[in-house]
């Protein structure tokens, strides 16, 4: 079976190279080998972008457009929108009860934004929140892995911590104690004394002896006790280890090889700093917005020898040029034997190249948005059954059923 992967994105506006190359081409990657969830975080987006609904309303089937354009398969992947599955605002509230505020206070990423985003009012409690919220959306699927950038390797850390806390404070409910119990009475009488025994001294020394021993007593009462259950070894696993029932999954951050693309400034790509080629950009748009990239600063003149490593072209060479056209282009740069317009072609033509696949597979969903609401519908819907389940063991665990 396949271990599960989620990640989700922000519908903030059409997505860009930069997050085609940063991750969403990875998460294409993913799907081979794993089970992956990939959903609209317009939820997330809100924490941000309070003041601009339109712009997430009209973001987000453009963005599951984006998606499938560049390669997520809708029959391989689950794709679906976090708002639609209320069940991660509920985890989100139960979680939110036992979560220190300094927890989300030293989260990095809290003060930094609050700096950088100078223009938008973040002193809101959404704003705090929006890591545990983070936190919600991966343990409600039980992620094994989540596939996320520097910047966000902290909200796994902290979705740890939560996992951790929560399982400690909730994992052995009386409700698990009852059923280890009942579990127990169907050992023999002096296997179970043992086993009691042994999870003692487990519990006083962590002794890997006492360990083996219990686990052994497992073992055998699975073989020769008619009607018992795998759900029962587990169990007794857990309460041989005194570690209750593992309810919610810690997550793994999942660093894969991404490749930064920079802006046509050099600086980071960014809607906001108005520097992006969007993944689906007509093809006029991108050859005049590449044309009038700035180059090496200091190659004023056609006979002024350039310096690639002063040049965001140079960046794109790297991503988009084989090893022949790069050395073309540095060579024709440093050599002045090659004017700027001339080096940009190449990179031109590779952008248009990759981007026509994207068109071609987008195409019938722009002509016909019905078939990316059906999607979304369908993907929805199977994400469901997952948060569900673990809700009502969630629930279970804390004591709300009544
Ligand atoms: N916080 C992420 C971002 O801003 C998006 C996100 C929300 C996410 N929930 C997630 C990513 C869960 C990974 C897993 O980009
Ligand atoms: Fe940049 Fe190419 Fe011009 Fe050199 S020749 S400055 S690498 S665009």
């Amino acid at each position: 079976m396949k271990q599960r992967v989620l990640s989700g994105m922000r519908p903030t506006g059409a997505l860009h190279l930069g997050h085609y190359h940063g991750a969403l081409k990875n998460w294409v990657r993913l799907q081979d080998d794993y089970e992956c969830f990939y959903f609209v975080a317009d939820w997330h987006a809100l924490t941000t972008h309070y003041e601009e609904r339109s712009v997430i309303e009209k973001s987000v089937y453009d963005m599951v457009i984006d998606w499938i354009a560049a390669g997520l398969d809708p029959d391989r992947c689950t794709i679906f929108i976090q708002s639609r599955l209320p069940e991660h605002a509920e985890l989100f509230t139960l979680l939110a009860m036992g979560t220190p505020l300094g927890w989300l206070e030293r989260v990095p990423s809290y003060k930094d934004q609050i700096e950088n985003l100078k223009d938008r009012d973040l002193a809101t409690y959404g704003f705090l929140g929006y890591p545990l919220l983070q936190a919600a959306d991966i343990l409600i699927y039980k992620a094994a892995f989540v596939p996320v950038g520097e910047d966000q390797a902290s909200h796994v850390e902290l979705t740890r911590e939560v996992a951790r806390r929560f399982n400690h404070l909730y994992g052995r409910s009386p409700e698990f104690d009852a059923i280890a119990t009942s579990a127990l009475a169907k050992l023999s009488k002096d296997d179970a004394r043992t086993l009691e025994k042994q999870r003692k001294a487990f519990g006083e020394t962590g002794a890997a002896q006492a360990l083996a021993r219990g686990d052994a007593i497992i073992r055998q009462a699975a073989a020769a006790i008619t009607g018992w259950t795998s759900g029962e070894s587990e169990l007794l696993t857990g309460y041989l280890r005194g570690s209750g029932k593992t309810i919610l999954t810690e997550p793994e951050a999942l660093h894969t090889e991404v490749t930064k693309l920079p802006g046509l400034d050099g600086r980071k790509m960014s809607k906001s700093y108005g520097n992006t080629i969007a993944m689906r950009e007509e093809p006029a748009e991108v050859e005049r917005k590449i044309r009038r990239m700035p180059t090496d600063p200091q190659r004023v003149r056609r006979t002024d020898k350039g310096d690639p490593e002063r040049c965001p072209v140079w960046q794109f060479h790297l991503i988009y040029s084989d090893a022949p056209t790069q050395a073309w282009a540095r060579a024709g740069c440093t050599s002045a034997g090659i004017g700027c317009l001339e080096c940009k072609q190449p990179v031109i033509d590779a952008v248009l190249r990759e981007q026509k696949p994207w068109r071609e597979r987008a195409e019938p969903y722009l002509s016909n948005p019905k078939k990316v609401h059906w999607i979304v519908e369908v993907g929805t819907e199977s994400a469901r059954v997952v948060a569900r389940e673990t809700m009502r063991d969630v629930r279970g665990a804390m004591g709300l059923i009544y």
